[in-house]
């Protein structure tokens, strides 16, 4: 066990049972680390000192250090806050913050899985986080069943999947690209203490925030996201964050960031911690914007489909409608072919042209030839490819749309020009 303990909340200790009544809104509005300082500014300031000044022998030698902070790799005042902050969010034991999204990914799975372990991964999905168990995780031993969701019944072929060494259940809901939305309470009820060990269930929430799901309510062992989309929500951050059920999930993690260098810089912290503040209003209004902007892609003869979880059509709708609390900003839908999702997301005028997501300005871009291209899949040399693994459901007609904060009759607009100008 670790020495190292979590940030404490300030405005929890202050308000006491008070605390938990609170709106998540107001949560996030008050909460922040408890900082020893003279001074109290309102606004947690960017702590970038690299090392802290120690009191004595005896307090470096006591645990934890007489605090948690002692150099800059191992926390800091600013990344704390919006741990704290995150936590809350997620209703979880613990959080900590990473410096991307993918180095949050990454250390989930290097903590808890080891050579010879299973791992239950869902595809497709964020083609980093594929790219990452296919070139890193494998490599090291760590065996892997790939269960595709193009097709019905993706919990039952995930209990079908599970083996005497699986160690992890891995899924991303809503995914990147095709907006697929997982049962996360069934799939959660596969794990947990089985009679050949623990399996854990991890989530990437990234495409709803935590302002639209908590699977750790639904059962699912640790939840991340990238901050870089939804909580920094600016596009002028990267950053990731892990959220635990338990402490003693947290301290392992903790234990492993101390040795890989991965924890958040205080710039990107206290940005983030901008952006959650305002968080629910911004990812709401998303969430709003993207069901008319749906409503009207489903309604344009150049559009073959739609799949945005807010709209009936979309093959999880309940599940969507039963676990998140509203459906969120980003919509994939399909144009018919490569030419014309090229013209679409180069005609658009308003809606820019680029990578990533969750940010105030609406992005578009082409999965099949940028986020999720083929090019990205060189394989090692030997390496067989799996069933599934081949993002066959990533049509060269497929376009990924976040949602910003535009008005969403101009969105509409844009797009109505953009496919109206398609010739054919
Ligand atoms: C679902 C999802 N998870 C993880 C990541 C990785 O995040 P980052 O770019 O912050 O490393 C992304 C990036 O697009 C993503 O879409």
């Amino acid at each position: 066990m670790s020495a190292w303990v979590p940030g404490r909340n300030e405005a929890r200790e202050r308000l006491g049972d008070e605390f938990d009544k609170l709106s998540i809104e107001s949560k996030l509005s008050v909460s922040r680390s408890v900082i020893d300082s003279s001074a109290n500014p309102l606004v947690v300031p960017i702590y970038h000192s690299s090392t802290y000044v120690i009191g004595s022998l005896d307090e470096y030698l006591a645990p934890n250090h007489g605090g948690n902070f002692l150099y800059r790799r191992c926390g800091n005042p600013t990344s704390e806050t919006a741990e704290v902050m995150i936590r809350e969010l997620e209703g979880g034991a613990a959080t900590l913050t990473y410096n991307s999204g993918l180095a949050a990914t990454n250390a989930v799975f290097l903590a808890f899985l080891s050579a010879g372990d299973h791992l239950v991964c869902q595809l497709p999905i964020y083609s980093g986080t594929h790219m990452f168990i296919k070139n890193t995780l494998m490599r090291f031993g760590v065996e892997v069943t790939w269960v595709d969701t193009s097709r019905d019944g993706f919990v039952d072929k995930v209990a079908h999947s599970i083996k005497k060494n699986t160690k992890m259940i891995y899924v991303e809901t809503p995914s990147n690209p095709v907006m697929t939305v997982i049962d996360v309470e069934s799939v959660a009820k596969l794990g947990g203490k089985t009679a050949n060990g623990t399996i854990l269930t991890v989530v990437d929430s990234t495409f709803a925030s935590p302002i639209l799901q908590k699977p750790l309510d639904l059962g699912a062992d640790i939840v991340l996201h990238s901050c870089t989309k939804y909580m920094g929500g600016h596009s002028d951050m990267i950053g990731g964050c892990v959220t635990t059920k338990t402490i003693e999930l947290w301290n392992a993690l903790k234990m492993q960031q101390l040795t890989t260098g991965s924890s958040m810089s205080p710039f990107d912290a206290s940005l983030l911690i901008r952006g959650l503040k305002t968080a629910s209003l911004r990812v709401i209004r998303c969430s709003e914007s993207a069901l008319k902007v749906a409503t009207f892609l489903e309604s344009h003869p150049k559009v073959k489909h739609v799949w945005y979880p807010g709209l009936e059509s979309h093959p999880n709708h309940k599940i969507a409608k039963k676990q998140m609390r509203h459906f969120g900003g980003m919509i994939a839908f399909d144009v018919g072919d490569s030419a014309t999702a090229r013209h679409v997301v180069e005609a658009v005028k308003l809606i820019v042209f680029a990578v990533s997501l969750g940010g105030t300005e609406s992005l578009i871009e082409h999965p099949a030839s940028m986020s999720h291209g083929r090019h990205l899949h060189h394989h090692q040399d030997g390496e067989k490819e799996n069933a599934g693994e081949d993002f066959s459901s990533i049509s060269e007609g497929l376009i990924r749309l976040s949602i910003g904060l535009e008005d969403a009759d101009d969105l509409v607009a844009d797009l109505r020009r953009a496919l109206d100008s398609v010739h054919n």
